[in-house]
Formats: structure tokens, C-alpha cells, sequence
């Protein structure tokens, strides 16, 4: 009963953390550190916010998961495996958010919507079976590995701050797609695929601008 309550204590604190800003402390230094910051017009760094803002709002999406399906999973090392990923995750979410502040902008107010609608997917699929709850994984990083590489070409070529970012993120994404379908997640179907990619459609074009 404990550790129920415990638990529930520990996931509350951690989804504030995803949703309050600037709540969450990254392990890893931010990539963007590597560059000085450049001189963008009003408009490059419009349009760097509106992309750095979705890359952000992925982030929550993907502590939404990773939270919602170590709550179901069933084997311990899926959790611990998943965990590792998670804390990764919140680098990414923090240099994101940093880089947000330094170009004066801000995190989308949709993030609570999507956060709670992430938590649900990798809750429930964690309740049918670890093989679903990680091919969720597998798959959501592949779309996310999509999406940065049209923002790493899509951004100002001067923005070399955001591009470090992401440069780091799509590597790390890479490694936890592979974690998932080596743990032994199921590869979904094109079909599946391709409705993912609708799905997070509805995201990127939201939340460029909410
Ligand atoms: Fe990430
Ligand atoms: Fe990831």
C-alpha cells in the first residue's frame, strides 16, 4: 500500500517538474554551450522559438510516456531500462527550455493537454504488455527522430545554439529507439506508423505557435 502512495507521491512531483518551468535540472551540460549566440533577425528567432517550442513540447510527451508506462510495466528491467531513457528525457527537456529562454520565448500552454494524453497512451499500453508499451516507445522516437532532422534543416543556419541542441537530442533519440526494440518491443506496422505520423501533425503544427 505504501509504495502505492509513494509512488503516486513521486510521479506527481515529477509531472510538476515536467510542467512548471525551469523545475527540472539537466544531468548533462546543454550542447548550445558549445556555440556563442549569434545575431538572428526578428523573424529567424520567431521561427526558431516556434520550432524549439515543439522540440520542447515533445519532450513533455516523452516524460508523459516514460512516466505512464513504468507505472504498468511488468518486468523490473523494462522499467529500469525505460528510467535510464527518462533521464535523458529531461536533459532534453531543460536544454529546450533554456534555449526557449534565451531566445525570449516561451513553453506551449497545450503541454498539459499533451502530457496527460501521453501519460494515458504509455499507461495503458504498459496494462496490455511490455512488448506494446516499448514498441510505443520505438515508435514515437522514430517519428521524434523525424521531426529533428526538418528542424536541424529548417532552423536559421546561424542558429548554431539550437542546433547543437538538437544534434545531441536526435543522437539520444536514436539510441532509445534502439534500447526499446532491442528490450524487445514490437516493430509496428506501416499503417501504425503512418497514423503516428498524423498524430503528432497535430502537435508539431499547434504547437508552433500555441
Ligand atoms: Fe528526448
Ligand atoms: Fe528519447
Amino acid at each position: 500500500m505504501n509504495s502505492i502512495v509513494d509512488n503516486a507521491i513521486l510521479n506527481f512531483d515529477k509531472a510538476l517538474r515536467t510542467l512548471v518551468r525551469n523545475a527540472s535540472v539537466a544531468k548533462r551540460p546543454s550542447p548550445a554551450l558549445s556555440h556563442s549566440e549569434s545575431q538572428l533577425t526578428s523573424n529567424e528567432r520567431q521561427h526558431s522559438i516556434g520550432l524549439m517550442r515543439i522540440n520542447h513540447t515533445g519532450e513533455v510527451c516523452a516524460q508523459g510516456l516514460y512516466m505512464g508506462q513504468a507505472l504498468t510495466a511488468k518486468l523490473a528491467t523494462v522499467r529500469e531500462q525505460m528510467d535510464h531513457a527518462a533521464e535523458e528525457e529531461i536533459d532534453h527537456l531543460v536544454w529546450c527550455e533554456q534555449r526557449l529562454n534565451e531566445l525570449g520565448g516561451r513553453t506551449s500552454y497545450l503541454n498539459p493537454f499533451f502530457f496527460s494524453a501521453s501519460f494515458t497512451i504509455g499507461a495503458a499500453a504498459g496494462l496490455i504488455s511490455d512488448k506494446l508499451s516499448l514498441g510505443f516507445v520505438a515508435a514515437t522516437e522514430d517519428q521524434v527522430c523525424l521531426h529533428i532532422e526538418k528542424h536541424l534543416a529548417g532552423l536559421p543556419d546561424k542558429d548554431l545554439r539550437s542546433k547543437a541542441v538538437l544534434e545531441q537530442m536526435h543522437k539520444d533519440e536514436a539510441e532509445h529507439k534502439k534500447l526499446a526494440l532491442d528490450s524487445g518491443g514490437y516493430q509496428f506496422p506501416q499503417p501504425i506508423m503512418s497514423a503516428m505520423t498524423t498524430i503528432s501533425k497535430v502537435m508539431t503544427t499547434s504547437t508552433y505557435r500555441i
